[in-house]
């Protein structure tokens, strides 16, 4: 089968679109036929290094890939409860999801309903699921809060922006130029500060009168951390999810005594670590999709061969929405 494989880690260079041997499930496993692959930030860090090998499951060459949509192919021994031709969704570390096919735990899949395309179960399964768990659990987001998304038109951030609207919260963003900015309006973003433009925690202020938002989610990291606490309300949450322009540097607790502050590290894999939290977390990301409620449609698809290129983009900052490969 053709897979996106990395013999080292690095850039994109390093990627290639290889022939590599069809996995077979062993007990306990599905073979999945994956009909659309999910690209996130994630595997731009596995692709860097940022994980060790150990945590990938495999040595080199590695099979990268994370997330992805299919169908079952064929089932191992043990499993109960998946058959052969259904739809299902995944996002496993260490399954080697960018490929035609993937072996993958039967506890792990989750059942895509037919009213969900492959494009959004894919876009669900990591992007979805952490907008779920960022909004409803770590930042509890309620009617009246005030939240600031960094990123606002990115993936992940489109999603936060549309879960907290639907919550009741007044939602500002940042992003980097007026295009994505009018991404952002059209997903119900209230303001729109354009980083490049302008201090985004004078702009909080000043939107705020002063008092700030009660949740930050942080997906940038190194640039944008410390000034998170210029702008954050008396008891908010800096929700440091991420570390797109590098490692947020070290924080003196004592600084949070000024606001009472609080601040999260979270990692989606400890909010579906059980077959439960999955399977509620997916079924409501799925119920968004039925009844409208959150728009998964900004789409950027490229064939699983031209990876690279899928990765670059990605990498460079310059795409919006969720970027897709299909085998
Ligand atoms: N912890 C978790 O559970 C979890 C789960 C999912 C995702 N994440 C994190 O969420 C963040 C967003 O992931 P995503 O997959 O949805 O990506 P994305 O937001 O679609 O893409 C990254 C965006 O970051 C912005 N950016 C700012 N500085 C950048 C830089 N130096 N280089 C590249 N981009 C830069 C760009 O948007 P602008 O042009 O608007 O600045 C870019 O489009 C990542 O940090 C990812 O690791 C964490």
């Amino acid at each position: 089968m053709k897979a996106l494989i990395v013999e080292e880690f690095g850039d994109s260079s390093k990627l290639k679109y290889s022939e590599v041997p069809k996995p077979e499930p062993v007990e306990g496993e599905v073979l999945v036929k994956n009909e659309i692959c999910g690209l996130n930030y994630l595997e731009v860090m596995i692709r860097d290094g940022y994980l060790p090998l150990e945590a990938l499951g495999s040595g080199f060459p590695l099979t990268m890939g994370v997330e992805a949509a299919g169908v079952v192919e064929k089932v191992g021994a043990n499993v109960s409860g998946v058959t052969k031709g259904e739809r299902v969704a995944y996002a496993v570390v260490g399954s080697g999801a960018h490929a035609e096919y993937a072996k993958v735990s039967a506890s792990r899949l989750v059942k895509v309903p037919d009213e969900v395309s492959f494009e959004q179960a894919a876009t669900s399964m990591i992007q979805g699921l952490t907008a779920h768990y960022l909004v409803h659990t770590t930042g509890r987001v309620k009617a009246g809060d005030k939240v600031l998304i960094h990123a606002i038109s990115g993936g992940t951030g489109s999603l936060v922006c549309q879960v907290a609207k639907n919550a009741g919260a007044f939602v500002i963003g940042t992003t980097s130029t007026e295009a994505k900015a009018a991404k952002a309006r059209e997903a119900g973003a209230d303001e729109v500060i354009l980083y490049s433009q302008r201090d985004f925690a004078e702009e909080v202020n000043r939107i705020t009168d002063g008092k700030g938002v009660n949740v930050i989610y942080d997906g940038i990291g190194k640039k944008t951390f410390e000034k998170d606490f210029e702008c954050l309300a008396i008891q908010g949450i800096v929700v440091s999810f991420g570390l797109v322009s590098g490692p947020p540097p070290p924080i003196d607790v004592e600084k949070l005594a000024k606001g009472s502050f609080s601040i999260c590290r979270p990692m989606l894999f400890h909010y579906i670590a059980n077959k439960e939290d999955l399977e509620w977390r997916s079924s409501e990301v799925f119920n968004w999709i039925k009844t409208n409620k959150v728009k998964f449609g900004d789409f950027t698809v490229l064939p699983l061969s031209e990876g690279k290129k899928a990765y670059e983009l990605l990498g460079s900052g310059k795409s919006t929405g969720k970027i897709l490969m299909k085998p």
